[in-house]
């Protein structure tokens, strides 16, 4: 006797769904249009632009972080909405699928594979580039952000208020919370208080069916998967409540570089050991070309850490005049890496010169060997872009003592480090020359294999990148397929945020290449 699976039925009637929706549905954005008035929403026409309008191209660009993806051929949006109000981002939820369109949501744009603002299928962009409003409460020592603003606005506005009170978020002031948070967020201050996703406190956001929620109607299982699952899977977040932490009125920072002369290779192998031992208020941060860059935050005085740094890792040689005392606001200006001193640097949306690139990450558990290492120089000295670096997040501290159940984000203890790989590709170089560049980032990637984390090898999801495996780009993708590259971002938590996903959004509306997948295959209802 023959039974066919039940699963397979599944998967047949979702083929077929997609193939009628995809020539039943009118591409005809009027429609959609028309629906966004006939929604409750004030004064929605201010914040829609079409192709027709002539600001449209300079909003659409204006978060195009990544000029790989400023090109003709990158797929535009049908409708660009900007809300001012959360009654905005309700509406465009609904019509978009009456209308048979995708969201994409961007904050900053940062995203290295511009998911936030590229879609293959028919497609509205929410842009928080207008609602990014920062409320700090420097009493109850918390913030309320919305999903617009950057980090560096973010660090701003906390500098307005108090001297002494921060916020452990990334290193890129013009990166924007909505994404970051939602992925995670690591910076200079994770060894002592973990990852930006640790430190919020409640959200506010709008489900696939209009619902505006903050962290008492969302519920502690929805809560626990935007704070690090991505939250483009999930929903439409508008905005957090942060936790602030405290940090001493002086910080200090230095920046150190040792060429293969200078016995670069001895002191990687020495920082392999002891950057996750030293005290949470140090953090030093490698950064590995043709030489080895040693950049650090501490949260108190030069006086107190060359001592310090005398009786853990007295073969750097740090002298004071190597160190400079600032506060912590000024101190991310300074890991901004901007020439200017000035905290207006925080508040630049867009970095200058405009940036390309190609990124990919990995997790170590031990040591590079001395002869791993030596490899890498090579790699470096053969590829001969000075702007291609490699750089090595030090965990220990916290990191250690947060189960990789508490967020979605599962890279916490037993790793040495987080591994980056970001390598820039020259606009004016042209195609060819930029497919090299990304050819030997993969090439430097391959070679780490046998050093980083194993089975699967794992991967930060804010580090987007579709090299590691991507959903079907239209119709349905099954959890084992999506489980190629999610137990890579997620490891152990991979089941549960698919588990939430099929209970908050069952007919998978916010899908992209990497979006969390349902364990169900519906069709929506009322269809035919
Ligand atoms: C130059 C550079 C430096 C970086 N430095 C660091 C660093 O120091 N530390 C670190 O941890 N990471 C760093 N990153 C990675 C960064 O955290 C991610 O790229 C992050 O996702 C960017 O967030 P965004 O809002 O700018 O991006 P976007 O492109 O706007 O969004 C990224 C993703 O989040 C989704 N999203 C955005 N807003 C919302 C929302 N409101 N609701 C739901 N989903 C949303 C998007 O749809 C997309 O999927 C860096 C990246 C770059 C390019
Ligand atoms: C429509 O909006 C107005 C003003 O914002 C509000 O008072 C009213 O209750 C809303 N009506 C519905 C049906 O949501
Ligand atoms: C875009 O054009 C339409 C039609 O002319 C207009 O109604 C709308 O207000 C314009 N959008 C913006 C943001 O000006
Ligand atoms: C490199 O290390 C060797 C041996 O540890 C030491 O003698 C030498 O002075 C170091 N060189 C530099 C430039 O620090």
């Amino acid at each position: 006797m023959k039974h066919s699976s039940p699963y397979l039925t599944v998967v047949v009637i979702g083929l077929l769904f997609a193939l009628a929706y995809s020539t039943s549905h009118t591409h005809d954005h009027e429609h959609f249009l028309q629906c966004l008035q006939l929604q409750n929403s004030t004064s929605i026409s201010e914040v829609v632009y079409t192709p027709s309008n002539s600001s449209y191209s300079s909003i659409l660009q204006f978060s195009i972080q990544n000029h790989r993806f400023l090109s003709k051929t990158t797929p535009k949006p049908l409708v660009i909405v900007t809300p001012l109000h959360a009654s905005h981002v309700q509406a465009t939820i609904i019509c978009s699928q009456l209308h048979g369109l995708q969201i994409r949501t961007r904050s900053g744009g940062h995203d290295l594979e511009g998911l936030s603002y590229i879609s293959q299928v028919p497609f509205v962009i929410i842009d928080f580039m207008k609602y990014r409003n920062i409320q700090v409460d420097v009493e109850k020592r918390t913030a309320w952000v919305q999903a617009g603003a950057t980090i560096g606005e973010l660090y701003y506005s906390i500098s307005k208020k108090s001297k002494t009170l921060a916020f452990p978020a990334g290193i890129c002031p013009s990166v924007g919370v909505g994404g970051h948070f939602s992925g995670g967020g690591y910076g200079y201050l994770m060894r002592k208080y973990g990852l930006a996703a640790d430190n919020i406190i409640d959200a506010h956001m709008v489900d696939v069916k209009g619902r505006f929620l903050d962290r008492e109607a969302m519920g502690e299982d929805l809560f626990w998967a935007i704070r690090g699952g991505g939250g483009a899977s999930f929903g439409v977040i508008l905005a957090w409540m942060v936790k602030l932490v405290p940090v001493p009125p002086t910080v200090t920072v230095f920046r150190v570089e040792r060429t293969l002369e200078q016995n670069a290779t001895m002191l990687v192998m020495k920082w392999q050991i002891v950057a996750i031992k030293l005290h949470k208020d140090l953090t030093i941060r490698l950064i590995l070309t043709t030489k080895a860059k040693f950049e650090a935050l501490f949260l108190g005085g030069k006086d107190k850490l060359i001592p310090l740094m005398q009786e853990r890792f007295p073969e750097l040689g740090l002298v004071k005049e190597d160190c400079t005392e600032m506060s912590w606001v000024e101190s991310t200006v300074y890991m901004a890496g901007s020439s200017s001193k000035s905290l207006q640097v925080l508040l630049q949306r867009t970095p200058s010169p405009p940036q390309n690139y190609k990124g990919k990450s990995d997790f170590l558990k031990h040591p590079i060997p001395e002869s791993g290492l030596e490899g890498i120089w090579q790699l470096f000295k053969e590829n001969g872009d000075k702007d291609a670096f490699m750089e090595l997040v030090p965990y220990g501290g916290i990191m250690d003592e947060i189960p990789e159940s508490e967020l979605p984000y599962p890279h916490r203890s037993g790793n040495l480090c987080l591994v980056g790989y970001i390598v820039p590709l020259h606009q004016e170089d042209g195609d060819e020359v930029a497919q090299r560049h990304i050819d030997w980032t993969r090439k430097l990637y391959s070679y780490m294999e046998r050093f980083v984390s194993k089975c699967p090898r794992k991967a930060y999801i804010n580090y987007r990148d579709l090299d590691i495996g991507v959903n079907n780009i239209d119709g349905y993708t099954s959890y084992e397929q999506a489980s190629i590259w999610g137990h890579k971002y997620f490891n152990n938590n991979f089941k549960r945020l698919a588990l939430v996903k099929t209970k908050v959004d069952p007919l998978n509306f916010f899908r992209y290449e990497q979006s969390i997948p349902t364990l169900l295959c519906l069709r929506p209802k009322g269809h035919k």
